[in-house]
């Protein structure tokens, strides 16, 4: 294809995809089905590698994140971000619509809309290109995230119809329900805490350093409030019309209301419905409609005059705490919980509700037999917020956190500023063993997919594992007599546990399930300390001056090889052919040459693709940033660099270096 063909097949699929994004993500709509999206977007992807010139930032393929760390520019707000006072009653509300009344003599008209319950954003929009999105922060100076903002598909990057030159919409971004679940459930699989509620989740992934990371989550955005001087309209309802318009996923069920009682219509109304919605809501927002009246209102030091929050009542139930369990986790912290008399609790029945830990049982001064209240707020898992003193019966037992571990009756321990008591028994007790075996296996560690926690079960049942290292020794006489074990199934173990040797040394690191030593910590100790041996050897000092080892990690890490059991277990997996060092290819070719230094690649190159430019800087000890600012130490330019990087690099006078000058300052 000639360049001015491809120039224009380009342009026509960029239009096209965003155009199936936005009946996707922001109609819910969508035309065509995700294998023609797919096909549509490879044919993109194919002819902007084949024509790098026609690079541009707001393609669609661009939506896919980075996964180069990002540092986080700090940015002031052009207007502050303020919250809304709370009101928890209708009779607040009232006060609110009096108050309001006596400082103006308009007739006006209110909007009621959903408060969504996710993580604020403010999105800068100049001729119609997103071009900078700041968290709330402190309301004066949020986060620079743009890079991950651009990966949330219901957020537009090129606007459509008739929008102003420039202007600031705000909004929420969230991840629904159905994504929070999901996510959860990957995270419990690979070993990670899971996130509390789908705010915690959705601001955790928004502050994430890895924009890929972002693009997997699929965060969702609600814009709900119009600023800037040429506005089209002064009324904000209208405005939000304006907004949909221009490609914006604003809530279909904001409402003009005139009066307080049209106010508490939608408040009990949406008492109910929120629960429909596939997204999390703790209240409602209410707003004066008119922009000139609000501006005539202004603001206290805090929040508007002209708009406040109802929040919903949390659903709350009264029941019986019959008796509390103990579950013992992978790393040995156990978690008490409540067994409740089952009970109706906002559409499902509650039977237990989570304590967290020993604080949190003393601070309810619980006893066995209370009347309890259990609510479901904004966290999925109910929890007990109080005891009904009441009904209490005055010989009933005080709930004591258990001393000993209730599954292999070791004596528990809690180290200081802990919350947590931990059972030490890493290698006998059950919990801890099939845990880590369970975690070793995922697809992230070892990934070994013939076995998944069934297996394991099965194993650890008849004896034939009790370690990591065990995995290795097993036979296939072991396994074929076994229930449920036909002979192609254990063959399918014996061959991924085979193919497992070839996993990468930071994986094996990553797998052997050491506290706190997650994916990334595992990452920068294998690239730094090359060799099992090294990191064993290794001092509390030599190991915090690992990036992002603090010294909680590497107290966990020389504890881990402290322990003889597990310096066994990496002589037996070291007998069976698991890779305990860097790569040579890793290796070759690393130095130290631009430790401390942050570059930015920006543009398309001659000998090396992006990807390889990063990946050499990184593998040199640099750091790829993915914005400029005054800590830069270099701009790495290619052809095609966009004229305002060029000029703030210019402004900030960072040295700008072509990829050969790039190569030689490792020389
Ligand atoms: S308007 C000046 N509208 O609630 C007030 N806020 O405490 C601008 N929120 O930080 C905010 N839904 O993150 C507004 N429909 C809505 C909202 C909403 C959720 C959040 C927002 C804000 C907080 C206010």
């Amino acid at each position: 294809m000639d360049p001015n063909e491809a120039a224009k097949r380009i342009s026509h699929l960029r239009e096209e995809l965003e155009k199936h994004n936005y009946n996707y993500y922001v109609l819910n709509n969508p035309e065509i089905d995700d294998y023609a999206f797919d096909q549509l977007m490879a044919e993109l992807i194919g002819l902007e590698n084949e024509f790098p010139e026609f690079f541009d930032a707001d393609s669609p393929t661009q939506r896919i994140g980075s996964d180069h760390n990002q540092e986080f520019k700090q940015v002031a707000h052009k207007y502050l971000m303020l919250s809304l006072s709370n009101t928890y009653t209708e009779e607040e509300v009232r006060e609110f619509d009096q108050r309001v009344r006596k400082l103006t003599d308009e007739n006006f008209e209110y909007v009621c809309e959903l408060k969504f319950d996710g993580t604020s954003i403010s999105l800068t929009y100049e001729n119609g290109l997103l071009i900078r999105a700041v968290t709330r922060g402190d309301g004066e100076k949020g986060d620079d995230v743009t890079a991950n903002v651009k990966t949330i598909k219901s957020i537009p990057l090129k606007l459509r119809g008739d929008y102003p030159a420039e202007f600031e919409i705000r909004g929420e971004v969230l991840l629904p329900f159905a994504v929070f679940e999901m996510l959860n459930r990957e995270r419990e699989e690979i070993g990670e805490q899971p996130f509390a509620n789908p705010r915690n989740a959705a601001s955790g992934t928004l502050k994430c350093q890895n924009s890929a990371v972002v693009a997997s989550r699929k965060l969702d955005a609600y814009l709900y409030y119009v600023l800037g001087n040429n506005l089209p309209d002064d009324g904000h309802f209208e405005l939000l019309r304006h907004a949909s318009l221009w490609g914006f996923k604003v809530s279909e069920h904001t409402r003009k209301c005139r009066n307080i009682e049209e106010i508490f219509d939608f408040l009990r109304e949406w008492n109910v419905r929120r629960k429909d919605l596939p997204v999390a809501t703790d209240g409602v927002v209410i707003k004066i409609n008119s922009s000139a009246l609000q501006q005539e209102l202004g603001f206290t030091a805090k929040s508007p005059r002209w708009a406040i929050a109802y929040k919903f009542k949390a659903e709350r139930v009264s029941t019986t705490l019959n008796s509390i369990s103990y579950q013992v986790g992978r790393t040995g912290a156990v978690t008490p919980v409540a067994n409740l008399q089952p009970i109706l609790l906002a559409g499902t029945v509650v039977k237990r509700a989570t304590l967290h830990n020993a604080d949190v049982i003393k601070g309810l001064d619980l006893h066995f037999g209370d009347v309890v209240f259990v609510e479901k707020g904004g966290e999925i898992i109910p929890k007990i917020v109080s005891a009904d003193l009441t009904f209490r019966h005055p010989m009933s037992e005080a709930v004591r956190f258990i001393e000993h571990c209730p599954e292999c009756n070791t004596l528990l321990i809690r180290q200081e500023g802990e919350s947590a008591f931990y059972c030490p028994n890493e290698t006998g007790c059950p919990p801890q063993i099939k845990g880590k075996l369970e975690h070793f296996i995922t697809r992230k560690a070892m990934n070994i997919d013939g076995l998944g926690s069934e297996t394991i079960e099965l194993l650890f049942q008849n004896n034939l594992i009790r370690n990591i290292a065990d995995l290795y020794e097993l036979k296939i006489s072991d396994l074929i007599y076994l229930e449920r074990l036909g002979e192609k199934s254990a063959t399918r173990i014996l061959e991924s546990l085979e193919t497992s040797k070839t996993v990468p040394f930071e994986r094996v690191l990553f797998a052997l399930g050491i506290r706190y030593v997650g994916e990334t910590v595992a990452k920068k100790l294998a690239r730094e300390l090359k060799t099992i041996d090294q990191i064993e050897k290794a001092t509390i000092e030599e190991l915090t001056g690992v990036e992002e080892i603090g010294s909680k990690i590497a107290e966990s890490i020389i504890n881990w090889f402290s322990n003889d059991q597990n310096k066994q277990l990496i002589g037996r997996l070291k007998n069976n052919g698991l890779c305990f060092e860097l790569k040579t290819e890793q290796k070759a070719g690393q130095s130290e040459k631009l430790k401390g230094l942050s570059l930015i690649i920006s543009g398309t190159f001659e000998k090396f693709s992006r990807d390889e430019l990063k990946a050499f800087i990184e593998l040199n000890g640099g750091k790829n940033v993915t914005s400029i600012s005054a800590k830069t130490n270099y701009l790495v330019a290619g052809e095609n660099i966009g004229p305002s990087k060029l000029e703030k690099a210019q402004k900030l006078k960072i040295p700008i270096i072509s990829e050969d000058e790039l190569l030689q300052l490792t020389n």
